[in-house]
């Protein structure tokens, strides 16, 4: 029995030793220690034994439980310790650390943009006013002086919408090509002094290059009243094209063909990267064209119930992609339209 005792102390010694946390711990304190342990297990036997020898025999298994108690309790501590310490390196604070990127949305490119452009011209006494995506024939085209078949339409190309229902026939929709579908819807819902504005997407058959973007954005401005003349239209390019580029810019127009206006005119900004010397941004031209504009044409006017002979126009459409684009060294149009967070991120 006496060996018993001492092989059991020695396996239970051995146990305590090995446990990795307090769970195990405890595990091996039932197995050896426990009401049902080992050890009593044994003692259960003490009564059978001789007189001479159970005294002794009780003494050592005393001495047994005593020591496996003590190291059980040793145990206890240290692995607590243990556990306290990896708890407290798992969860200390770093106060040094960088916090975590917080990230706030904003508003895209492209509608900065256009708040800035509308913001110059609101200060002007121009309002806003929107004119549909999807478009008839008539204000797209037909109004703006290019009855069917008229050859000048080919300078749109041109996405069609297959009409829903018996309002429109085949060929009637399409998705606006440009802003200029606002003018005759404008003229017809305002009396001179007219002035108003638009900033918004149009959309043509195209293909995508750096360049070119089936949907695009155009920003047109339509000023009528007695004493509108190219000398204002030349007045608001230079007054815009300065806030946009900084006082040195300044415009140019050339003679233009646009079948609703008369004299039509394409506006040029001079390249602020070189003044006008020629350079790499400005494919050594030293401008960039930048908007089709003129006076409204006598037809267009009529179209929108407007006396010619009382009242004059002027007209212009801004590619305000190509003038962010240049301003913002944005070398493809896609960028703009293709949502990348990446790129948004740095405006
Ligand atoms: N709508 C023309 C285009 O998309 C640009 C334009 C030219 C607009 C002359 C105008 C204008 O208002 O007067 O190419």
């Amino acid at each position: 029995m006496q060996e018993k005792l001492l092989q059991l102390s020695s396996q239970a010694r051995a146990a305590f030793l090995s446990a990795s946390n307090r769970v195990e711990l405890e595990d091996m304190y039932r197995t050896y220690l426990g009401k049902k342990g080992e050890l009593n297990v044994i003692l259960q036997e003490l009564p059978k034994l001789p007189t001479e020898v159970r005294s002794s025999i009780g003494s050592i298994a005393n001495e047994v439980k005593k020591a496996l108690l003590v190291l059980y309790e040793e145990q206890k501590k240290k692995l607590s310790e243990e556990h306290l310490s990896t708890l407290e390196e798992k969860e200390t604070i770093d106060v040094t650390l960088p916090s975590p990127k917080r990230t706030l949305g904003h508003f895209h490119p492209i509608t900065q943009f256009k708040k800035e452009i509308l913001d110059l011209f609101t200060y002007l006494g121009f309002q806003e006013f929107d004119a549909p995506y999807v478009e008839t024939d008539a204000y797209n085209f037909e109004l703006l002086n290019m009855p069917k078949n008229h050859p000048a339409r080919d300078l749109w190309d041109t996405l069609y919408v297959t009409p829903q229902g018996e309002k429109y026939q085949p060929g009637e929709l399409l998705l606006r090509t440009h802003t200029s579908n606002m003018q005759v819807r404008a003229m017809e819902e305002m009396k001179p002094p007219i002035r108003v504005m638009t900033f918004d997407r149009c959309f043509r058959y195209e293909m995508l290059d750096a360049r070119h973007s089936h949907t695009f954005s155009q920003f047109e401005v339509l000023y009528v009243d007695t004493n509108v003349t190219m000398k204002t239209l030349k007045g608001l390019s230079d007054y815009f094209l300065k806030a946009i580029f900084g006082e040195k810019a300044r415009s140019r127009f050339r003679p233009k063909y646009y079948p609703f206006v008369e004299p039509g005119v394409g506006v040029d900004a001079l390249c602020v990267f070189c003044n006008g010397k020629g350079c790499k941004v400005c494919s050594f031209v030293g401008w960039f064209e930048i908007a089709g504009a003129g006076m409204v044409h006598p037809a267009v006017l009529k179209n929108g119930g407007i006396d010619p002979d009382k009242y004059s126009g002027l007209a212009w459409g801004f590619g305000p992609d190509r003038m962010l684009m240049l301003r913002s060294g944005i070398d493809d149009i896609r960028l703009l339209y293709e949502n990348d967070v990446r790129f948004l991120e740095q405006f």
